[in-house]
């Protein structure tokens, strides 16, 4: 038996103002776009931003229903809506943000990150994840693979269209 360690990085930021002026922007549309979340049921609002290769930026926010598997996150509503307008450009970066929070952000959710990591598998070029909640510190991970290791990687199947 061996005992194996992996280790992921990332980068935390005190404040948004020690960000790029592009990843700055994008943190506040997030954080203005969190008024447009639907979450009656759980009150935690969530707001996305996709920022794709060609410039564009992507809203989505959650959105329950009152049969509550039928709602849908953030960042999946963002990057389903990003894919669906423009499927044949790269996903440079989801910032994901919520209304609640204190010192570390939460992160996404386990299908969420599943969600992400095909779209990075496919376009083969990793997607920065950045994460602030409330009043926390920021967190920027380089590639879904930092946030998701030992994913589910269906390459065998990718392939076959
Ligand atoms: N939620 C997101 O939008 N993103 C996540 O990564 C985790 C959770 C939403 C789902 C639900 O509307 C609310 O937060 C509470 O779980």
């Amino acid at each position: 038996m061996t005992n194996k360690k992996i280790e992921i990085n990332y980068s935390e930021y005190e404040s948004v103002k020690h960000m790029e002026e592009n990843d700055f922007q994008c943190v506040n549309s997030a954080e203005d776009n969190l008024k447009n979340a639907y979450a009656p049921y759980s009150k935690f609002k969530v707001s996305s931003l996709v920022q794709l290769d060609n410039g564009i930026k992507v809203l989505g926010t959650n959105q329950e229903n009152m049969a509550y598997p039928s709602g849908l996150c953030a960042e999946r509503v963002a990057i389903f809506s990003a894919k669906s307008q423009y499927p044949d450009n790269k996903v440079e970066q989801v910032f994901i943000v919520t209304e609640q929070g204190n010192e570390t952000p939460f992160s996404p959710c386990g299908a969420c990150r599943q969600v992400i990591m095909e779209y990075e598998m496919n376009q083969k070029s990793p997607i920065q994840i950045i994460l602030k909640s409330g009043n926390s510190k920021i967190w920027k991970f380089n590639s879904m693979k930092d946030l998701l290791p030992f994913a589910f990687e269906a390459e065998e199947i990718l392939k076959k269209d």
